[in-house]
């Protein structure tokens, strides 16, 4: 079975950046093939693993309701939208991108999404494990594109709007009884003593820390110069700290290394 790993939080509190070292480690550590899945329409996370977008599933599924799909004789609807849809996955060697965009066009979606969802089930398969990168905010929530997650990251910074939203969050997916199995709240660009206020919102809201990521000048670094994460050093303290976080989380499901 494929595990399915998924990003929420703040905007700008590292969803994305969390993303692609949770695909480094899974890279290194028996856990690929994977399956990374950008579903923020601001779409960035090909350029934190170094790879090239193409089209987007957003530009097929518009070009699908605008009748601007060629559709060859002898082939249906559904298979030449699939064809498109394939085309706009980016294979590397060990993960593979789908970049969702944003939702173009007038018309109604039903049947492409339809389609689409079809097609993300069938290709499943083929991975060890689903990443997938949201966007901030809780609408991906809402919509139901969580809906099933086997590990739901919350990130928050070490900020009161950062641990509200993931308590907020915390009470959604209940609200909404999302099928997750298992939730995990990180504090990123975390410094080495969390702030007394940050830390009695974190207990007056009853959110267990699983995991603190320092401020990273490398990852900076990294985005400043366009460079994968994937290529990030092991001596990195975010690396570390995400190191830490997948061996809690995968236990030994990953590489037979104990938690
Ligand atoms: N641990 C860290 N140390 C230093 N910089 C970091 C760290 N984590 C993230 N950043 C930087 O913070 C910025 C925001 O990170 P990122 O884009 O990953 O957040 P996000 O939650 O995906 O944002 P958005 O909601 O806009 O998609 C980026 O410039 C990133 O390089
Ligand atoms: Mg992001």
């Amino acid at each position: 079975m494929t595990v399915s790993i998924a990003m929420a939080g703040k905007g700008g509190t590292g969803k994305t950046s969390v993303a692609c070292l949770i695909i480094r480690y899974l890279v290194r550590h028996g856990g690929a093939p994977v399956l990374a899945v950008d579903a923020d329409p601001a779409a960035n996370l090909g350029l934190g693993l170094g790879l090239e977008v193409g089209k987007t599933v957003g530009q097929v599924l518009a070009g699908f309701n605008e009748n601007k799909l060629l559709i060859p004789p002898g082939l249906s609807k559904e298979a030449s939208l699939s064809i498109r849809l394939n085309e706009t996955i980016v294979e590397s060697r060990c993960v593979d991108l789908i970049t969702m965009g944003r939702g173009e066009g007038a018309g109604c979606y039903c049947f492409p999404n339809n389609v689409l969802k079809n097609f993300i089930d069938q290709l499943l398969p083929n991975y060890s494990h689903l990443v997938m990168d949201n966007e901030a905010g809780l609408e991906h929530l809402s919509r139901g594109t969580t809906e099933c997650v086997d590990e739901l990251i919350l990130m928050s910074n070490h900020s009161i709007k950062g641990i509200r939203t993931v308590g907020t969050i915390i009470s959604l997916v209940d609200e909404l009884k999302l099928n997750v199995k298992r939730k995990w709240v990180i504090l990123n660009q975390c410094p080495a003593v969390v702030d007394p206020l940050v830390a009695a919102e974190i207990d007056r809201l009853g959110i267990g820390v699983d995991a603190a990521i320092p401020e990273d000048r490398m990852v900076v670094e990294f985005d400043w110069h366009r460079r994968s994460l994937l290529e990030m050093p092991d001596d990195s303290p975010a690396v570390a700290a995400v190191n830490g976080l997948m061996r809690k989380i995968g236990s030994n499901r990953f590489t037979g290394e104990k938690a």
